[in-house]
């Protein structure tokens, strides 16, 4: 059975519904999901998990959260060389260029991005949540 990591900041619950719909097709796949708030895990968690799903949303100007989600992220970086990673956000008022740049930097860490980030912008809808349950199966096959 795969064990999933999914991490996420949230400050008006967005992000969190997305996590939500990551860890059910984990779930429904068979595979193990644990849901961490980015202030509950460390970088040394990250070898215990075969995929780590990070989710934030773009904060400040087109950056992650900056108090809680970037330091830990900065500390997971070191640790995520050949993991298979999965970034998901939501966002508002911007063009995605947060996620961008994420990505470039997951890119830079050796990462393995194993799907398609999925972004929306403010509330996931429908048509959101059933990309990120099938991403999430993806992630525990
Ligand atoms: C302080 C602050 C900074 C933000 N900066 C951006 C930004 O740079 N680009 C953008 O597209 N949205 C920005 N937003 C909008 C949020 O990304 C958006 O409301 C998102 O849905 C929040 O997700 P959450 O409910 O998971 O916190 C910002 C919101 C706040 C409160």
């Amino acid at each position: 059975m795969k064990k999933i990591a999914i991490v996420y900041w949230s400050g008006t619950g967005n992000t969190e519904a997305m996590a939500s719909a990551v860890q059910a097709g984990v779930t429904e796949a068979r595979g193990a999901a644990e849901l961490f708030t980015a202030d509950a895990f460390t970088a040394d968690q990250v070898s215990a998990f075969d995929a780590v799903a990070f989710g934030c949303p773009a904060m400040g100007a087109e950056t992650l959260e900056e108090d809680v989600f970037e330091p830990m992220f900065t500390a997971c970086e070191t640790e995520l060389a050949g993991k298979k990673v999965f970034l998901f956000g939501s966002y508002g008022w911007g063009d995605g260029q947060w996620m961008r740049d994420w990505e470039d930097r997951c890119r830079a860490d050796g990462a393995e991005l194993v799907a398609e980030s999925v972004i929306c912008s403010e509330a996931p809808q429908e048509d959101t949540l059933a990309s990120l349950r099938s991403t999430g199966a993806l992630l525990a096959e």
